[in-house]
């Protein structure tokens, strides 16, 4: 498989404080988990990676050069409808006008949301808001979603829903690197686990591996308290 994402002796700091070190690894798999405790540095190198955060040292590298969105923890929508928050999206990304509205529907579609394109967004409930930003997400058509904690703030009936929708965008051929806390989760929805503690990536299995037999203690500590 061909590594799609190099990381190249990754490093942040903050304040003197070490956020993430000295991280090397490369992703060549379709779904990708990064798993660890509250704190670790998941979300950090989340950011890293879809290049919202400036690495303090080392590279990042985009071998396929591939096209990249992101999802965050809470979704930030808009003072607007749900469809004009998707179609708005678009906009930025330099889709005509005449092609925004179908796209934007289609979108809200595939999410099993099309009745709510009329609603204001921020008006919707939790887990809509996070289908809705799955939706904004997908419509860009990316060729690798980044995803943090999707799940997190939300009730067990609306986090099936957001791992259906996840699946179903990789499954359609989109590439996914989430961060979760959550094993289940991981299991449920990652071909591979970058196990990360304290700011440093302990390993990097595939899944069925890291569960059956992990290669680091600390993750195995993980597993069973966690589990
Ligand atoms: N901008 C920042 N300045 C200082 N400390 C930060 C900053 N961002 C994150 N941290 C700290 O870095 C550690 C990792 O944070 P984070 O990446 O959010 O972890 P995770 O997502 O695994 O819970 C935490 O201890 C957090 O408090
Ligand atoms: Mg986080």
């Amino acid at each position: 498989m061909e590594p799609w994402l190099e990381l190249d002796r990754l490093g942040l700091a903050e304040n003197g404080v070490r956020i993430v070190e000295d991280i090397s690894l490369k992703v060549s798999r379709n779904r990708t988990a990064i798993l660890g405790p509250n704190g670790a540095g998941k979300s950090t190198l989340l950011r890293l990676m879809h290049g919202l955060l400036r690495p303090g040292t080392g590279r990042i590298l985009w071998p396929l050069a591939l096209t990249q969105a992101m999802v965050f923890q809470r979704p930030v929508m808009l003072r607007t409808t749900a469809l004009a928050n998707i179609e708005y999206g678009l906009d930025l990304r330099g889709v005509p006008a005449t092609e925004r509205h179908a796209r934007a529907l289609a979108a809200l579609q595939r999410v099993g949301l099309p009745e709510l394109a009329r609603r204001q967004a921020r008006r919707c409930s939790g887990g809509e808001q996070q289908r809705l930003a799955l939706a904004r997400a997908w419509a860009l058509e990316p060729r690798v979603l980044f995803l943090d904690e999707p799940t997190a703030s939300l009730d067990p009936a609306s986090s099936r829903e957001v791992e259906r929708i996840v699946n179903e965008i990789a499954a359609a051929g989109t590439k996914i690197v989430l961060t979760t806390h959550n094993l289940g989760q991981a299991r449920r929805l990652a071909d591979e686990v970058i196990y990360l503690e304290e700011g440093r990536v302990l390993e990097q299995t595939p899944v069925d591996e890291f569960f059956r037999q992990p290669r680091t203690n600390a993750a195995a500590r993980f597993i069973r308290d966690e589990g």
